[in-house]
């Protein structure tokens, strides 16, 4: 095994899928998971760079997981299903929660929870990205990861309504809450910079170093390439389309996808966004970044041109051979291309 990362995760006897992306998360495989207590699958994708990483978990009908704490971060997205978590503080008084699919929440760091199915006749199942990687590598220590007593209080001391997805916009386009209750319809925020018609809206979570947005564009449009560091999961919400990654100056890769693709672009790769189908386009990026509690100092420069010492290629710079293939990909489907002439 590479890391004492990846040894723990061999050790939960469930399969690890690799690679770039995953075409479809509703239709990875799950195998019995016992600490879990539901039956799971991890995702280590090659963009992560061991910063985080993912896996799914789903419950069985009417029962629940098992409780459990850990020094790693957790966003989770609910893929399908009904049901409720409950979170608590060591001798704390305990508070649930109810979601559905496409509701987001973190899990406060180290504090206790457990998460229950609300049907008797379905599995509910459960998308978590997680710092995993960078907690378990760091310390190399099961028992401290998964057995410490400390409370992070400055996160979360068992506060009624914690959960109540009462928001406040933190900044612009940036809503702090800890529960979203529906990503799939949130109104995002208009965000041109990043391309016509491109809406987004940020999430910080549950004081996390760790944070999540939804983006939206319209049909017959692509948003424009830019890179960044590793380890932002990127998952469809709806729509149709494709996306390009490439490391610079070399081969691009194209993914196709639909709602339930995941790709993690590498750190560096440029990587692209294009909406061929024939209506509105949207994903979820559940990353290592948050625009309060940084790693590193500084500017997020996500949507300044290359030209200007930012990350993002304008449309005018970009290879010709890109908006002919978006051309032709629209064609096919019967979307219109609603793109600014060149
Ligand atoms: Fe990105």
């Amino acid at each position: 095994m590479d890391t004492p990362y990846d040894a723990w995760a061999a050790s939960q006897g469930i399969d690890v899928v690799k690679g770039y992306g995953v075409a479809n998360v509703y239709e990875l495989p799950l195998k019995w998971w016992d600490r879990m207590g539901g039956h799971g699958v991890f995702i280590n994708l090659q963009g992560t760079g061991y910063l985080d990483d993912a896996y799914v978990c789903s419950i069985p009908p009417g029962k629940s997981l098992n409780p459990q704490r850990h020094l790693f971060e957790e966003l989770v997205y609910v893929l399908d299903g009904r049901g409720a978590t409950t979170v608590w503080q060591g001798n704390g008084a305990k508070q649930s929660f109810e979601w559905q699919k496409g509701s987001l929440f973190a899990v406060p760091l180290n504090a206790w929870y457990q998460h229950f199915n609300g049907q008797g006749d379905r599995e509910a199942r459960l998308l978590a990205v997680t710092d995993a990687p960078l907690v378990f590598n760091l310390f190399h220590c099961e028992d401290f990861v998964m057995n410490n007593p400390y409370v992070f209080s400055d996160r979360f001391k068992g506060e009624e309504g914690y959960f109540a997805g009462k928001g406040r916009l933190y900044k612009d386009r940036v809503l702090e809450t800890n529960f979203v209750a529906d990503a799939i319809h949130i109104e995002p925020i208009a965000w041109h910079e990043r391309g016509k018609g491109n809406r987004t809206i940020f999430f910080e979570l549950a004081e996390s170093t760790m944070g999540a947005h939804v983006s939206e564009f319209p049909v017959g449009i692509y948003k424009k390439a830019h890179r960044h560091g590793p380890g932002a999961h990127v998952m469809i919400l709806t729509g149709q389309g494709y996306s390009f990654m490439w490391p610079e100056g070399q081969e691009r890769m194209r993914f196709d996808w639909s709602p339930g693709s995941i790709i993690v672009p590498p750190e560096e790769w440029f990587h692209q966004h294009f909406n061929s189908g024939d209506r509105p386009a949207r994903y979820l990026a559940l990353k290592m970044l948050s625009r309060r509690y940084k790693l590193v100092p500084g500017k997020i420069k996500s949507d300044v041109s290359i030209k200007q010492g930012g990350m993002q290629i304008e449309y005018e710079d970009e290879d010709p051979e890109i908006r002919r293939i978006f051309e032709e990909s629209c064609a096919r489907s019967g979307a219109e291309v609603q793109m600014p002439k060149r």
